[in-house]
């Protein structure tokens, strides 16, 4: 289901989204996520220089991290990380259009909702695991609670106003599978 995407999340609690602005970031990002053992990166599309990151990440760390690429919103940015290999892709919402691709792509992806319809939308797709974007802006742990008596079989990514105060309440539903957001990194 969903290219594996259920063991990259089960091995990863936190999920750091990063956004990576240059070459000298790269250093700087692996030693904040090695002080706390993280092994799990995801790099967001939002500079010119984040396919050069992400590149550039694999090349140096990709040994040691599942490498996973953010804000992926059109087929292009599915071409490119298919291309360089990485090793899951997240989308802030789903579309018909990007779903298809996302399936087909081999790799393992999680899509954004938000709503009780665009989780029934995605569970008739298949689908079981999504990220809760923004989860602070659409009920947070209220919602989750909610979430788990209607979707039973459906786990959470929630990312979004998590922070170093709040993650391990959202990792102690049974409906979160891991959190992400980019508190860890400054
Ligand atoms: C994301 O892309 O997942 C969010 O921008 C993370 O949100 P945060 O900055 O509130 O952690």
């Amino acid at each position: 289901m969903q290219n594996n995407i259920q063991q990259i999340l089960e091995r990863n609690p936190i999920i750091p989204v990063v956004t990576i602005q240059n070459e000298k970031d790269i250093e700087r990002v692996h030693q904040q996520l090695s002080v706390r053992s993280i092994r799990c990166i995801e790099i967001t599309l939002r500079t010119d220089y984040a396919f050069e990151a992400i590149s550039e990440f694999k090349k140096r760390f990709g040994d040691q991290y599942d490498v996973g690429v953010g804000t992926i919103v059109n087929l292009d940015q599915i071409r490119k990380c298919v291309d360089l290999k990485v090793d899951f892709m997240v989308s802030p919402a789903l579309s018909p259009t990007l779903a298809q691709h996302l399936e087909h792509s081999g790799t393992p992806f999680i899509p954004g909702v938000a709503t009780p319809g665009e989780i029934l939308k995605g569970m008739e797709l298949g689908w079981r695991y999504f990220k809760f974007f923004p989860a602070n802006l659409f009920g947070g742990l209220d919602a989750l609670n909610a979430y788990r008596s209607v979707f039973s079989e459906v786990k959470f990514c929630p990312t979004g106003g998590i922070n170093e105060s709040n993650f391990s309440e959202y990792l102690a539903l049974d409906n979160v599978v891991s959190v992400g957001g980019t508190w860890l990194i400054q």
